[in-house]
């Protein structure tokens, strides 16, 4: 698939969230290694890495005349500032992890900054590859408004031959590598026509 951008259009901005605190997370390795696809061959489109580690548990008696924590103000601002975002959601207990999730209910509190959005989830793991935390995560991104492409899927079977991830949690695999460009392709196409129709 080729890239959809037309020569006038701005550079769409994609916040990139990574569900794991680990740190040699696949999950992280996922979103470094799209970012590092975008900037090589994706032309109209920046992803930057936004942290949620230093973000408090969600407590609304932290919100003070509408005022957040600092670390919550300044990570709202990124997720309001973004045109789309990509989330590596690993799955835990069937579901998304609990620092993914405080990270989403941050954003989600008055103004919902998610709002009319285009979104993209990838995950690794065993088994189903962390599959069943993307149907979770597009369950809460009905009520946030957030919309996600529904095609390609990306669930990286992690512990199978060959290894897709080095010991530090690079992706190394070429195949998915490709698996993953597609995936940024269609969001960008979605988030486009999204933003040319909002
Ligand atoms: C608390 C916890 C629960 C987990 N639950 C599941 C699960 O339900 N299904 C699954 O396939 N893997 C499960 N895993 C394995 C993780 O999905 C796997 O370790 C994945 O690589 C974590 O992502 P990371 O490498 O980015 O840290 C669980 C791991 C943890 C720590």
């Amino acid at each position: 698939m080729q890239s959809v951008v037309m020569a006038t259009e701005p550079v769409l901005k994609v916040a990139a969230l990574c569900g794991s605190l680990r740190e040699a997370s696949f999950h992280r390795g996922l979103l470094h290694a799209a970012m590092e696809i975008c900037k090589d061959s994706i032309k109209g489109m920046e992803i930057e890495y936004v942290d949620i580690t230093s973000l408090p548990f969600m407590n609304e008696d932290l919100e003070v005349n509408g005022i957040y924590p600092p670390a919550v103000e300044a990570f709202r601002k990124k997720i309001e500032e973004a045109d789309c975002y990509l989330f590596a959601s690993p799955e835990y207990n069937y579901s998304v992890t609990g620092p993914l999730k405080n990270a989403i209910d941050w954003a989600s509190r008055p103004p919902n900054v998610w709002a009319d959005k285009a979104a993209a989830i990838v995950s690794a793991g065993g088994n189903f590859g962390g599959g069943r935390s993307h149907y979770h995560l597009r369950q809460i991104g009905i009520f946030i408004d957030l919309h996600f492409i529904n095609k390609p899927e990306l669930f990286v079977y992690a512990f199978e031959s060959p290894p897709k991830f080095d010991s530090n949690g690079v992706l190394t695999d070429e195949e998915t590598k490709s698996r993953l460009r597609a995936v940024l392709l269609a969001l960008q196409a979605f988030a486009l026509r999204f933003k040319r129709k909002c």
